[in-house]
């Protein structure tokens, strides 16, 4: 099987009106909906973010919540992962795992299938001394999901926003290796050494301000698969301005329906040349 591109939204906006149907144009989150079932070959790895972490412990989220983690789980293109802050290495062990195991319990409910698949963690050290914590992190989140009753194993993203010693992705199923601005792209140092030798396929690129053409993205899809074979990407127009605090995952990407199509296409051609793509 040769590695293909998933797709991974920061989807950091909240549901409102997706209850008590998500599948509604008025649902918040309908045009990721659009995204996710005009392309059903392509996964699509969304993060849910209630309050910075699930809200209020050991409880269910909210109507709004249940009907798009639902509506999301009903779909077989989908997996849920949800957020949490490291704070990086200020969170102690006492106060995210209860976050993890509230995230766990969702599978408990009933009603409606709002199971997340996994965790994202944020703000991630990346210095070598932080290793340590972001090992006993994963190590927390694979016991929380393996106690009774036991879930699949978790899919684990952690997110330092740029490059990080091969060491780390060990642990994990993916590491973001870029968060930045489109114009960054070309010189980042994640396409270079030392970094260009850790696992490909267990990377997430994450790029914002994107300020190109449909045609543009269509070419950094390819780049991003075919060329440096990263396992995820989410690519937005939406612009991060640190002044007026204007956060690039808090509106509906402009080009997003054409991301995906182009994550398919890039998808499409390797597949039919599984030969010329190896896993690195
Ligand atoms: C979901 O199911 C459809 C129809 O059976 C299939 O074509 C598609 O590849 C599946 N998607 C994933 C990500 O498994
Ligand atoms: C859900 O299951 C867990 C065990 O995984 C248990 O500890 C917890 O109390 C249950 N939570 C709810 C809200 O039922
Ligand atoms: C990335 O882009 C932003 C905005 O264009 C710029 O302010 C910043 O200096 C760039 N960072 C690097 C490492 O080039
Ligand atoms: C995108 O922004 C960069 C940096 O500001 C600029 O150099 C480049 O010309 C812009 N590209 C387009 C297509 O507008």
């Amino acid at each position: 099987m040769v590695n293909i591109l998933s797709v991974v939204f920061p989807l950091y906006i909240y549901p409102s009106s997706c209850s008590p149907s998500a599948s509604s144009a008025a649902c918040a989150w309908y045009p990721f909906f659009q995204s996710i079932t005009a392309n059903p070959s392509v996964l699509f790895n969304i993060i849910v973010n209630p309050n910075s972490g699930p809200g209020d412990l050991y409880t269910y989220p909210n109507d709004d919540w249940k009907a798009v983690l639902s509506y999301a789980n009903s779909l077989n293109n989908t997996k849920l992962i949800g957020y949490i802050d490291s704070s990086p290495t200020n969170i102690p062990v006492s106060k995210y795992r209860p976050q993890v195991q509230t995230y766990k319990n969702w599978a408990n409910f009933t009603e409606k299938d709002i199971h997340v698949d996994g965790i994202f963690v944020d703000d991630m050290a990346y210095s070598t001394s932080s290793k340590s914590y972001y090992t006993t992190f994963a190590n927390n989140i694979k016991s929380v999901w393996n106690s009774s009753p036991a879930q699949p194993p978790p899919y684990i993203m952690m997110n330092p926003g740029q490059p990080i010693e091969c060491a780390f992705y060990s642990n994990v199923d993916s590491i973001v290796s870029f968060e930045d601005y489109y114009p960054n792209l070309s010189k980042a140092a994640f396409i270079k050494a030392p970094y260009t030798n850790c696992p490909r396929y267990k990377q997430a690129i994450i790029i914002h301000d994107f300020n190109g053409t449909a045609l543009d993205q269509q070419q950094v899809c390819d780049d991003m698969g075919q060329t440096f074979r990263a396992g995820n990407l989410f690519i937005t127009s939406a612009i991060q301005d640190d002044v007026t605090q204007q956060n690039p995952y808090d509106e509906v990407p402009p080009l997003l329906q054409q991301f995906a199509g182009s994550v398919k296409a890039t998808n499409s051609w390797i597949l039919a040349h599984p030969q010329w793509y190896s896993d690195i």
